[in-house]
């Protein structure tokens, strides 16, 4: 008698093997994301020469195809916050898969996203509840939401150059116009200036306002929060019936040296947080919108609406295995107290280059979130140069700094927003001295450069000049 093979068995021939995929089809990446995705992005690598071919990843580096090694200073825009294959995370990963749980039947109330709940709140002792959504923008969605209905009020308030995720409701209180135009209409809203508490109290007198929504430090700029600003805002909100709501996407999870930057300050109560990225552990999309009871009991106010904010994949059990294991190795590698100490030391090293470049104007932030500005140098030889730049467009500068790193160092950073000379650093928060030093001394060879007033840099700087121009 035969036994027939169950269907399910992972020999068959002609079974999906990721291995055999990668290996065959690898190396065609960027003809495939020119035919099939968006097209620029292999367009603008291949312009600035970032068209490399990486092939692994362990912590805060990756290595390409020759087994050259890259300082990764990104960090995947902030969702690697333990770095890349963090062994707790991945084990984490493998045990959920393996446990083959029940996940998402939709009718039962699993385990896991209770654990993560009550884990994330214990940071945040004056929070109740939490909504686990899959993204950043999708935390800001549903903060947005919670705060109109809460309050009964339609208007959010924001701050310029504020990025809050790019769905159109958190695209309604985006500060930049390049991402907003052409979008319209959006929700309605206004955008104040990032600590002007006039403003704030001028349109909270209207009366139609639910929320003001901040980034404790903001992403595009790397601009903080003027002290005294978030707990006079709240004062301000609280006496209109309006609700703070805080945007951690970026800053949460230990990336300023608090675990929420909002807590570098005392008597910082806001009503909604919304934090993503480094959660996912770099693996399991994931955005979480915490907030009051008061106000979850409002949104979820009988039965009927007990699906009237939800996400078919929210709360699934990867993400919340990924999340559990990602709070535990913060704790127990006492991530938040290394990302305030590497931070100080990455910050005043780089402060102290400030009276050494004449091109180089601030450097500000906490934490593993540190803005590099560069401004107009005094001596006349930079100074024609640096305004022919300008003239073409602004940021330019910048993006020659962001290039040699790469190229020569072998340090991935980037240009912290459109038209803006300012890098933003953002590292793994598991870097150390090493890396420290590593970055550093890459910086100051590509300062020296560029102070040398010659050399490739700013032949670098022409052929960006010719692009934008050609570009308008
Ligand atoms: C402060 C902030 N909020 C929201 C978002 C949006 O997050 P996501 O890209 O996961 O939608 C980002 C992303 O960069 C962010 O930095």
């Amino acid at each position: 008698m035969t036994t027939a093979k169950p269907a399910s068995s992972s020999s068959q021939a002609g079974e999906f093997d990721l291995g055999a995929l990668l290996a065959e089809r690898g190396a065609e990446r960027y003809e495939l994301h020119t035919r099939h995705l968006n097209h620029q992005l292999p367009r603008m690598l291949h312009t600035i020469g970032f068209d490399k071919v990486y092939e692994r990843a362990e912590g805060p580096y990756f290595w390409d195809a020759d087994g050259n090694e890259y300082l990764d200073m990104l960090a995947g825009f902030g969702v690697m916050g333990l770095g890349r294959h963090h062994p707790v995370v991945r084990k984490a990963l493998h045990d959920v898969l393996d446990a083959q749980l029940a996940d998402l039947t939709r009718f039962d109330c699993q385990p896991l996203p209770g654990l993560l709940a009550e884990k994330l709140l214990a940071h945040s002792p004056h929070l109740d509840r939490v909504f686990f959504g899959n993204s950043g923008t999708e935390a800001v969605e549903g903060a947005l939401k919670f705060a109109r209905y809460a309050t009964g009020k339609p208007r959010i308030l924001y701050c310029d150059h504020a990025f809050h995720g790019l769905t159109t409701g958190a695209l309604s209180v985006n500060g930049e116009d390049g991402f907003r135009d052409g979008f319209a209409p959006l929700l309605p809203d206004t955008a104040l200036a990032l600590g002007d508490l006039d403003a704030l109290a001028r349109e909270l007198k209207k009366g139609d306002v639910a929320a003001l929504v901040v980034e404790p430090i903001q992403g595009k700029g790397v601009h903080e929060a003027p002290p005294g600003y978030l707990r006079a805002a709240q004062e301000l909100l609280h006496k209109h019936k309006a609700l703070l709501i805080l945007d951690e996407v970026q800053t949460g999870l230990g990336r300023t040296g608090d675990f929420y930057a909002y807590q570098h300050e005392d008597g910082v109560e806001p009503d909604l947080v919304c934090v993503a990225k480094a959660l996912s552990g770099g693996y399991v999309p994931v955005g979480a919108t915490l907030g009051k009871d008061w106000i979850f009991k409002k949104v979820y106010s009988s039965m009927d609406r007990v699906l009237v904010h939800s996400a078919s994949f929210g709360s699934n059990a990867q993400a919340m295995a990924a999340g559990l294991a990602v709070l535990s190795v913060m704790e127990n590698e006492q991530v938040v107290a290394g990302a305030r100490a590497t931070g100080e030391q990455l910050k005043s090293r780089l402060t102290a280059l400030i009276d050494k470049y004449e091109l180089l104007a601030d450097v500000r932030g906490r934490g593993l979130m540190i803005g590099i500005e560069f401004g107009r140098p005094k001596s006349l030889k930079l100074r024609s140069r640096w305004t022919m730049l300008q003239a073409a467009r602004k940021g330019l500068f910048a993006q020659m700094v962001v290039v040699p790193l790469l190229q020569r160092h072998r340090i991935l950073t980037q240009v912290s927003g459109d038209h803006m000379e300012v890098i933003k650093l953002i590292p793994p928060l598991v870097i150390g001295e090493r890396e420290v030093d590593r970055f550093v001394d890459a910086f100051t060879d590509v300062m020296d450069d560029a102070h040398s007033g010659g050399g490739l840099m700013w032949d670098f700087g022409k052929t960006l000049i010719k692009q934008a121009v050609a570009n308008r």
